[in-house]
């Protein structure tokens, strides 16, 4: 047995990420079969915590589009034989936040993820499937070979993180809100410390792993949750984001006031659309469940991969 390399690459605003991922390498860094070097990115310079309005919404073009601001290159390392690379990052807009995106396109971080063993480890409000298929695809053109993806998100009513998440982004307080009929914000502190259970299983399979076995170590672990009902509406949004980032692009520099006007309209057909679309097609999707059982279980098998849900997670 020899001791296997681990390169954990992350970043977090409110600490938040950060606590799952130290979570996670606990029992990793505990093993005196694995060696972990531990990366921050650091943007070059800072994102407001917490968000004023206007740069929170005026930050979804660039995001979407993958043109992020640029991090702190110099901090990562050059190279390293990694056995395993934990890149973790959060959602923005239904893309991965810029530092990860920065961090892909960097020249060290595209060399230290090429041809790699890959996990991903993403920390979010609870819509992630349409940012890690725009992971995967930038993961594939490095030859980068994803071998898990564990996912936690606020386990909250999808309608009170709705209301919970942007609070908590743009006031830097978690809640509960409105005199606790909203409850806090964030990811569940009590699932944050038993993600260490990932981190065990992790421990106690890589040391032994052949270099050319890719196949997950967390599988039946329920490493991610599938909510089949948020997929249409991931689809539809993603599209959305995609389409009016572009012509946002197109009217200006982020904070630039022609920008700020189309900005304000787009927030509102934004708004207007997510109390619409989301739980209109939650509810053609729960109606038309029965018809499409099969079709739903190859989506939740997709999205799932690799690590795949709890054994026994049949529904939601
Ligand atoms: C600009 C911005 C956009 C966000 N968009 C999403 C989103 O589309 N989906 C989601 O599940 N969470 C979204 N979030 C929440 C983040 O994924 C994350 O949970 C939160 O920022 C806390 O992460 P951190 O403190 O570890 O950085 C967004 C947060 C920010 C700041």
């Amino acid at each position: 047995m020899t001791v296997k390399k681990v390169l954990a690459v992350g970043w977090s605003q409110t600490g938040q990420l950060d606590a799952v991922l130290d979570a996670v390498l606990g029992p990793l860094e505990a093993s005196s079969s694995v060696a972990v070097t531990r990366v921050q990115l650091r943007p070059l310079q800072p994102f407001p915590f917490p968000w004023s309005f206007w740069r929170f919404f005026d930050t979804f073009p660039e995001t979407v589009h993958e043109d992020p601001a640029p991090i702190d290159e110099s901090a990562l390392p050059e190279d390293g034989d990694y056995d395993l690379v934990i890149l973790a990052w959060q959602v923005w807009f239904l893309s991965p936040a810029m530092p990860i995106t920065a961090f892909l396109q960097s020249e060290r971080g595209r060399r230290l993820v090429r041809g790699r063993r890959v996990m991903t480890l993403i920390g979010c409000r609870n819509m992630w499937l349409m940012a890690q298929e725009t992971f995967k695809a930038r993961l594939r053109e490095l030859d980068a070979r994803l071998v898990d993806n564990l996912v936690l998100t606020d386990s909250s009513h999808s309608a009170a993180t709705f209301i919970s998440t942007p609070a908590w982004m743009l006031s830097g307080r978690r809640g509960p809100f409105l005199g606790g009929l909203v409850p806090a914000a964030g990811i569940d502190p009590a699932e944050i410390r038993a993600a260490s259970h990932f981190g065990e299983a992790i421990a106690r399979q890589l040391p032994d792993r052949a270099a050319d076995d890719d196949s997950p170590m967390l599988r039946g672990l329920g490493a991610v949750k599938i909510n089949e009902r948020l997929i249409a509406s991931e689809r539809i949004a993603h599209r959305s984001f995609r389409l009016w980032g572009a012509l946002l692009r197109r009217v200006g520099r982020p904070g630039a006031l022609q920008r700020r006007i189309v900005l304000a309209l787009y927030v509102l057909f934004l708004v207007t659309m997510i109390i619409t679309v989301v739980p209109i097609t939650a509810v053609i999707k729960r109606l038309t469940a029965p018809l499409m059982r099969a079709r739903i279980a190859r989506q939740r098998a997709y999205y799932a991969a690799p690590s795949g849900e709890a054994e026994n997670s049949g529904k939601n």
